[in-house]
């Protein structure tokens, strides 16, 4: 079934913890706004000397690490981010560097916005199924420095975003249904942004267009994974979504009429990190003993681009 199997996970949150007070100092909003309307109380910043490759490189370690797999184990790389330090080398070759990876590793990045890990995965996968890797596993990355993207002067955006990384090394498991979905509307209205160095390169988003989009997207996703793993929501443990806001979880839950212990929240200590808060999620679930060794997760998410989709793995 080529199925994805997790062998380990990391994650680094940099150090700079903001809250929402904090952002109150900056911008007209308070506490008691942020949480009612996001769930968010904090979220961190890169520091003097962080930056995207840096938090990137602590995660994968830390995953191969828990994996136990050296860098010879790894057969194929692939970062998600927006928001990499450099055009080029992409992130995945700065850590196909920094790791020490063996050169027959391809190593690149993918920019699915905050579906990003999803997709990364989903390549992972495939060439680990459709080639001849050279080494069985694949490091998957997704990491973001969004606090370079924020403008700190717009309320309605600068509240929700954080920065930091996560990562898992994954193979493949007969065992394992095979039930990626991913999909992609193009629409540069509703959330964008312009490339690093360009004029006024800030997250611009029609919030109330982007939640529409995401509480028909999620449940529409989860409905096709499951269709395709020939499952149901009961036979999956967890449900790991992309920590957007989380009145758009809520929203989920009550539609799916699903039990809320299944879904992982942590929003509240992160905001909105994209491409890494799946990744993020994941290592926390696994490091607080909520998510278990033999247990199957549905990964869901969606963002900028637009794009969407859903995946099954098993730990
Ligand atoms: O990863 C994917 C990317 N993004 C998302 O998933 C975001 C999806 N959208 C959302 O999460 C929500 O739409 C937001 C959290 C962005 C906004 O929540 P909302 O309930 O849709 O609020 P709103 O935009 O309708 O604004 C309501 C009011 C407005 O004031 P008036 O016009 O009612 O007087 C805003 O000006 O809240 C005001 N407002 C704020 N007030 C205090 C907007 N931002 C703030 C703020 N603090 N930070």
């Amino acid at each position: 079934m080529n199925g994805i199997r997790v062998l380990g996970t990391g994650r680094h949150i940099p150090s700079r913890c903001v809250t929402n007070d904090d952002m109150a100092q900056i911008v007209e909003t308070s506490d008691q706004w942020i949480q009612e309307r996001t769930g968010i109380c904090r979220r961190h910043f890169c520091g003097e000397g962080e930056g995207n490759t840096s938090n990137a490189f602590a995660a994968a370690k830390l995953a191969m690490e828990r994996a136990g797999v050296g860098p010879e184990d790894i057969g194929i790389c692939v970062a998600a981010t927006f928001t990499a330090d450099h055009g080029t080398p992409s992130l995945a070759c700065e850590l196909h560097h920094l790791l020490g990876l063996p050169e027959s590793a391809p190593s690149f990045d993918v920019n699915a916005a905050c579906t990003g890990f999803l997709h990364a995965l989903e390549a992972a996968r495939c060439y680990l199924a459709a080639g001849d890797p050279s080494a069985p596993c694949a490091l998957v990355v997704g990491s973001e420095v969004l606090s370079r993207v924020t403008d700190f002067t717009d309320r309605s955006t600068c509240v929700l975003f954080g920065d930091g990384a996560g990562a898992a090394v994954i193979r493949l498991d007969d065992t394992v249904p095979q039930a990626t979905v991913l999909g992609a509307r193009g629409d540069d209205q509703v959330l964008r942004c312009p490339g690093i160095g360009q004029e006024k390169a800030y997250i611009y988003m029609d919030g109330k267009a982007v939640f529409r989009f995401a509480v028909d997207a999620f449940p529409k996703s989860i409905h096709a994974v499951l269709d395709k793993a020939g499952l149901t929501l009961e036979d999956v443990d967890h449900i790991v979504c992309h920590q957007a806001n989380a009145r758009i979880i809520d929203f989920v839950i009550r539609k799916l009429k699903a039990p809320e212990e299944k879904f992982y929240k942590n929003i509240q200590e992160y905001g909105n990190t994209s491409a890494a808060s799946i990744p993020i999620a994941l290592d926390e679930m696994v490091e607080k003993g909520i998510a278990r060794p033999g247990e199957t997760l549905l990964l869901v998410g969606f963002g900028g681009g637009l794009t969407w989709g859903g995946t099954l793995l098993r730990l």
